[in-house]
């Protein structure tokens, strides 16, 4: 299946022709059906230009549903096992979205608010000012395992956390309320007439941050309604590879444009590096490399229990043979079944007791 690529047309349609379980991840930004019903005034009288596309237009609540479940049902098709998804949406359509994508058979993981640092004012003052819109992240099924960066995540939680603590080397798990500005500035696509080419063009902060902490490098990327390539732009940034579907010719132009003046951006959050798992290594490959040795004897910290370490890289332990975690368990008494025995036991080296984890460390380094 061909990738990187931008695909012109009905997203219902065309997402028919790409292979069932073949993409990682899906952001899906539809058609809100705002239902603004005509052209909204600013209070001093001239036109404010929200979302009145003939894009969002639906005739009834049940036509918007049906549409909804459509869209969802081919994404869910072309998703991996393992795979999730993305749909963001304000008031108007989000409630629509969340039931359609439990009806379609996605686990919803969290639901995320985008708290907009600069929103549109309500200008006529009758209700409070819309300063967010909300995120729907779901795996194609409750059993999927899906990505999640958690470190990833920490590099880039600047909500919870405040500059000069960041700096400072602060890290907090990031939440699900996030403060990121709508787009503005050099980011906004202009015609060239100096208007803005789309009008819901979405921050690309926030579409690095969704493929950053949701994505392994090198996936496959799908946006459905991929309007000025937001999506297209953040996985190509980050290394990820993308398909864009986009009904509109003239949004696919100039978001090919924007694609093919965006390169790779080669840093640790691109690759994922703050959640790469240590390469593992067992007790036997330590006794075969000549690390630990058989026959000799594991302590606890305070010069608790001794246990022997076999050959095979179990431990005996009073007459007893066990893996050295289930044994870490009973040597220290504790309720669980299983300790981790790299945290527990140690070795003598030197004279001294060195924690078997710190000699896993090193054999580590020497290996990789
Ligand atoms: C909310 S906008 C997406 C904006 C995009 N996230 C961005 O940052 O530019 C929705 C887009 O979906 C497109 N669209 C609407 N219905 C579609 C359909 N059935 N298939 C493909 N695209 C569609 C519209 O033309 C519009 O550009």
């Amino acid at each position: 299946m061909k990738e990187n690529i931008i695909i012109n047309g009905d997203c219902i349609e065309k997402l028919k022709d790409l292979d069932e379980k073949s993409v990682d991840l899906i952001f899906a930004d539809p058609p809100y059906w705002m239902r603004t019903g005509g052209i909204l005034k600013r209070v001093e009288g001239t036109d404010f230009d929200g979302c009145h596309d003939a894009w969002d237009r639906f005739s009834s609540l049940e036509d918007y549903e049906e549409f909804t479940r459509l869209w969802l049902t081919a994404c869910r098709r072309v998703l991996k096992d393992n795979g999730s998804i993305w749909v963001i949406g304000g008031m108007q359509c989000i409630y629509t979205i969340g039931a359609a994508m439990q009806d379609t058979g996605f686990w919803l993981i969290n639901d995320v608010i985008w708290h907009k640092k600069n929103p549109t004012p309500n200008f006529m003052g009758t209700r409070l000012a819309n300063s967010h819109e909300t995120l729907i992240w779901a795996a194609r099924s409750k059993s999927s395992a899906y990505t999640f960066n958690y470190k990833t995540g920490k590099e880039l939680n600047h909500d919870t956390v405040n500059d000069e603590e960041f700096r400072n080397g602060v890290r907090k798990q990031m939440g699900s309320v996030w403060r990121i500005a709508v787009c503005n500035g050099s980011e906004r696509l202009k015609d060239q007439k100096g208007d803005k080419v789309h009008s819901t063009q979405k921050p690309l902060d926030l579409l690095e941050r969704i493929i950053a902490i949701s994505s392994k490098p090198g996936d496959l990327v799908l946006d459905p309604f991929a309007g000025t390539m937001t999506t297209g732009v953040a996985a190509k940034k980050l290394g990820r590879n993308y398909i864009m579907i986009e009904r509109d010719k003239g949004y696919c132009s100039y978001g090919k444009d924007r694609l093919d003046a965006t390169d790779f951006c080669d840093t640790p959050i691109a690759r994922a590096e703050y959640d790469k798992k240590p390469p593992k290594v067992t007790v036997q490959e330590m006794i075969k490399n000549g690390v630990l040795m058989a026959g000799e004897d594991f302590y606890l910290k305070k010069g608790g229990p001794v246990a022997t370490l076999r050959s095979d890289g179990k431990l005996e332990y009073k007459g007893t043979v066990m893996d050295m975690h289930s044994c870490a368990a009973v040597a220290r008494g504790s309720r669980a079944e299983r300790l981790n025995g790299f945290d527990f036991w140690f070795v003598l080296r030197d004279g001294k007791l060195r924690p078997i984890a710190d000699i896993r460390e090193e054999y580590r380094k020497t290996i990789y």
